[in-house]
């Protein structure tokens, strides 16, 4: 039986140098590999053989089946060398070439604009916080002194949530701003406290070039033992510095916020035309970016902070129109409809 698997094992070689398409190796290999094959058969029936026979012929079975198999690879990678090197001819491509490279994902404009303001604020000691994108009446409104009947309300066209409301914190929507993070903040953490609370805000409201039903913000908010509005604008003027460069104008005016007083909105000078004036910034010079002001006593009370003893100033802004502003994109809409084309810019 020795000599016949040797014989066999002779043959199947002979015949596997012949083979030229990967068709026949498939052949071959059922043929001396496969199931039915004898060298299989023999394999099987060692169990029926005397202790020492099954000891030499398994010895020599499982020898050609090994080397047999090796070949079989051998003769694969052989076959499809020489099938590369045809196809490559015949297309007239370089297989040395390197190959194409992946394409990895990279973060959306968006996100980029959060980190890169995050680690402003980080630098300076704020950290990040966030909190829900579906919110209490009570955090989006009550708590930062807009009550039900304030004209405030108006501004901020809001979406309810269709859930039966709680009995302290009113019915639920999708946050209007993410001032509701700062409401948290304020009732949940003792001063002092440096936070900033990025995140998606919605209002129900009709797309355009410059309005989605759903954008960013970011609030940030500073509670300590006499903070004053220098805290405020040395720390807002910083920022401009850092995210809009060097040499950029900084204006601060009053402005009214129901849960700040007194309230201010800040100003860039206007990217495009420097402060000389034109369509973008509307013929003023200056692109308001975002509005803060010093933290409402009331607004300390309701989270148990005595005004008395502790300031603070909080601020929110727009994050979309960063990029915007930074990079001369006309429609905000173009951030959201996921065309590469677009996003693979940035
Ligand atoms: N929440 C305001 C808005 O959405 C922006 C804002 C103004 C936030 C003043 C603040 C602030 O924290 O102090 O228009």
């Amino acid at each position: 039986m020795i000599s016949r698997l040797e014989q066999m094992k002779l043959g199947a070689l002979k015949e596997l140098d012949l083979i030229a398409a990967a068709k026949e190796l498939e052949l071959w290999r059922v043929n001396y590999l496969g199931k039915k094959s004898e060298l299989t058969k023999i394999l099987r029936s060692l169990s029926s053989l005397s202790v020492e026979e099954r000891r030499s012929v398994g010895a020599t079975a499982n020898r050609v089946r090994t080397e047999l198999e090796s070949r079989l690879t051998q003769k694969k990678c052989t076959l499809r060398e020489v099938q590369l090197a045809a196809a490559a001819r015949e297309e007239d491509v370089d297989v040395t070439l390197p190959g194409r490279p992946l394409l990895t994902g990279r973060l959306h404009p968006i996100t980029e604009t959060i980190y890169e303001v995050c680690e402003i604020f980080n630098s300076m000691g704020f950290q990040v916080t966030e909190g829900p994108d579906v919110e209490w009446n009570y955090y989006n409104f009550e708590a930062l002194n807009i009550p039900d009947e304030h004209p405030a309300r108006d501004v901020m066209s809001t979406s309810w949530v269709d859930i039966e409301a709680d009995k302290d914190r009113g019915p639920m929507l999708l946050r209007t701003h993410t001032t509701s993070v700062t409401a948290r903040v304020i009732e949940s953490r003792e001063p002092p406290i440096r936070v900033v609370e990025p995140g998606k805000v919605y209002r129900y409201e009709a797309t355009d070039a410059t309005h989605t039903p759903m954008f960013h913000q970011i609030d940030g908010l500073a509670i300590d033992k006499g903070i004053t509005m220098a805290d405020l604008k040395g720390t807002l003027y910083e920022f401009a510095r850092r995210f809009f460069g060097e040499g950029r104008g900084v204006r601060f005016r009053c402005d009214y916020f129901p849960f700040v007083e007194p309230g201010v909105e800040m100003a860039i000078e206007c990217l495009v035309c420097n402060g000389r004036g034109c369509r973008l910034c509307g013929n003023t010079g200056w692109i308001e970016i975002l509005g803060a002001g010093m933290a409402h006593p009331q607004v300390l009370e309701h989270g148990d902070i005595d005004p008395e003893t502790y300031s603070g100033f909080a601020f929110g802004m727009g994050i979309d129109r960063l990029p915007m502003l930074r990079y001369g994109i006309d429609d905000i809409r173009l951030f959201y409809s996921n065309d590469l084309r677009f996003l693979s810019q940035f």
